[in-house]
């Protein structure tokens, strides 16, 4: 089939269109609905549907007599291992941590929130939740305690199981004293932490709210997985919004499990045995969807790398895993490539690997920018595949898609929508825009199987996050255009969410952060560009009268506060002082306006602005800088 009639077909006709992909699975009903409205309005897929994620991503491949399949390699260089799961063993050991949780008394639509490093367990942990139809909520290891005690009050957990620590290329991350911390700043309490003690770093426990993973999975009784509504939420996943308060992103398990199966081949072009390898995180979309769930329902083999793409040991880390596991399909943010990129500008170390198994390069997270795709495509010599998406849709909007068709590529762009997603360019006032026009990237409803149905708790917010600025459409927050050929091109965020080495923040967050400083009046934190990380924070601060605090000691002390309310990733490293802020006439701060002054774009002073004097201030701030 050709991407055009595949792609028409499933807006002309989404429900037989995906009646067809839904076949594709086994269901324990096949669902008599295929889309239909829940009591929200919001459209949902598969009404009425009965199945298991955790069924269709292991028990159902054993059952099929692909247990001795490998289903998971766990390479990491951190610690000096490379183990391997088959299905039959995985599903076992999920099938005993599921028992555990059982035994703790989690049961169906019970939050468990994981706090893990880049380890097997964490994927054990997700799909044991799956099992018993609990909820679980990964938050990535890098937050810091503030930001998964906000995790725990929003998701209410009763159970968390993590590790005591993480290890960061040399860096070890004890993760339990942040566990404790968050546990103590939340309002909401939970029962028990389960807890895997790393040789790396023992954690200290606390009885009888602690247990030990080892003693709580040998004793625990193995439970099987129970039948769930295809509308039943598998997981929430918190993102950064334009507030400081993340959104809980909740998937389902019908629709999330057909996207996924219908992405595997579709996208990546990758079947039963095939080796599929998102080198992310479990604690982002990315890898709940490509390291966990996407390979594991389609049957492949899916690599959990616990590693760096540099010094760990060297820039040679993605050849070697590539030609160790012999890798189809490899996705990863642009970032990490840059990073090799500038270790081994003339990609010497490949020549080392045996990588020819390697079929389609993936890439996605940020902008993929155009010096990183010539020197992947000079490298490699395989279709370099940037794809774009976000978490609030679990898979690709737009992407090349190597199972059905692939297209001419284009540099700057993610090629063209991926069936199911009805993809618009519209102005401020909600008029479509012709080709090469810039404007919001919005998609028609509803959104294919797989993209969220809800935030986690707070319907309200769903709306007015995504449904309200343009009715009928789907804010993705991203502004972009079309060229005269459809191809997509997303230019980046609209709104105050930044996007540093891959890893999403908000900016409002960061500046509920910097504001709590006793010297800072106001201030503005923006993303501007950075050369390996695509985008970092800078701060701009108006400090209070009188304040007599060096710009040395202000700077050092805010960045430690970053580090320790967000999280080191966010890099948040350079703030000068102002005197004032840009603002609009009702109080709004120019982001745009600023982020364009300090990148060296070109910007249009908006006419609301309250004072333009403040902007040439600010211009002769940054000059001094
Ligand atoms: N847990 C704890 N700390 C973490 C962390 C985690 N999971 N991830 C990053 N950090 C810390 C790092 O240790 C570092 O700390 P330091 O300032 O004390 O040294 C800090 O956050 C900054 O990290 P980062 O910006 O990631 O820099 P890096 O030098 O460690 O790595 C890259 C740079 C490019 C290799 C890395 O950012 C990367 O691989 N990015 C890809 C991200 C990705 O896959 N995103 C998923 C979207 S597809
Ligand atoms: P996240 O929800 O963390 O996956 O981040 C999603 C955001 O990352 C998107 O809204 C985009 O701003 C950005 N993004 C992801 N993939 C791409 C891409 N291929 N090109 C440009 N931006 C991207």
């Amino acid at each position: 089939m050709s991407y055009l009639s595949e792609y028409q077909l499933s807006l002309t006709d989404p429900e037989a269109f995906w009646a067809e992909k839904a076949r594709e699975l086994p269901w324990c009903t096949f669902p008599p609905k295929i889309l239909s409205q829940d009591d929200n309005k919001a459209w949902r897929w598969f009404e009425g549907g009965k199945t298991n994620t955790a069924w269709l991503a292991l028990d159902r491949h054993v059952e099929a007599g692909r247990g001795d399949n490998v289903a998971l390699i766990y390479d990491s260089p951190v610690t000096g291992q490379v183990r391997k799961f088959t299905y039959a063993e995985l599903t076992d050991q999920v099938a005993r941590v599921a028992g555990g949780l059982k035994a703790l008394g989690v049961s169906k639509g019970d939050r468990v929130v994981v706090y893990m490093p880049m380890i097997p367990e964490a994927a054990v942990a997700m799909l044991a939740c799956a099992r018993i139809g609990a909820v679980h909520s990964v938050v990535f290891g890098g937050f810091a305690a503030p930001e998964l005690a906000t995790r725990i009050d929003d998701a209410t957990p009763s159970v968390i199981l993590c590790a005591s620590c993480g290890i960061e290329g040399s860096n070890v991350i004890a993760y339990k004293p942040l566990v404790d911390e968050a546990i103590s700043l939340a309002r909401h309490k939970v029962s028990n932490v389960v807890l895997l003690q790393r040789p790396e770093c023992r954690a200290d426990m606390h009885a009888p709210r602690d247990l030990d993973w080892h003693d709580w999975e040998a004793s625990a009784e193995p439970a099987g997985w129970v039948e769930l509504d295809a509308w039943d939420p598998l997981y929430i996943l918190y993102t950064s919004g334009t507030t400081g308060k993340p959104k809980g992103v909740v998937r389902d398990h019908g629709g999330h499990a057909v996207a996924l199966n219908y992405s595997m081949g579709a996208i990546y072009g990758v079947d039963v045995g095939d080796v599929f390898w998102a080198a992310s995180d479990v604690g982002w979309v990315v890898g709940h969807s490509y390291i966990v769930y996407g390979p594991l329902i389609k049957g492949c083999t899916s690599i959990l790398f616990e590693g760096k793409p540099v010094r760990t040991p060297d820039a040679g880390a993605y050849w070697r895993v590539i030609a160790e596991h012999r890798v189809k399909s490899f996705f990863v943010a642009p970032t990490a490539f840059r990073a090799i990129k500038k270790e081994d500008p003339d990609c010497a170390l490949k020549a080392g690997y045996d990588i020819s198994s390697l079929k389609y390069q993936f890439v996605a997270g940020e902008r993929l920018d155009s010096p990183t795709y010539h020197w992947l495509e000079a490298h490699l010599q395989i279709p370099v595949i940037d794809h774009w998406w976000q978490t609030e849709t679990g898979w690709s909007i737009c992407a090349n898609m190597a199972g059905v068709e692939l297209m001419e590529t284009r540099p700057g762009s993610p090629t063209l929508p991926v069936p199911g997603y009805d993809l618009r360019i519209l102005d401020e006032q909600g008029a479509e825009l012709g080709a090469n026009q810039e404007g919001a990237v919005v998609l028609k409803e509803p959104l294919p199987p797989g993209s969220l149905p809800t935030v986690w708790g707070d319907h309200d917010r769903y709306i007015s996050s995504y449904w309200s600025e343009y009715p009928g459409f789907y804010l993705t927050g991203d502004g972009g255009y079309r060229d005269e050929d459809g191809y997509v091109y997303i230019m980046g965020r609209i709104d105050d969410v930044i996007n540093v080495a891959g890893h999403r923040l908000s900016t409002g967050e960061l500046e509920e952060v910097v504001a709590d400083h006793p010297a800072i009046a106001e201030c503005a934190v923006i993303g501007i560009h950075d050369e390996d990380r695509g985008q970092v924070p800078l701060g701009l601060l108006v400090l209070k009268d009188g304040s007599n605090i060096t710009a040395d000691t202000l700077y050092a002390e805010l960045v430690q506060m970053v580090r320790n309310s967000v999280g080191a990733f966010a890099n948040f490293k350079q703030a000068i002082v102002v005197s004032r802020l840009p603002k609009t006439r009702s109080g709004k701060i120019l982001r745009q306006v600023l982020r364009k002054m300090v990148d060296g774009e070109p910007y249009t002073v908006p006419s609301t602005i309250d004072d333009p004097v403040v902007l040439d201030e600010v211009r002769e701030a940054l000059a001094k800088q």
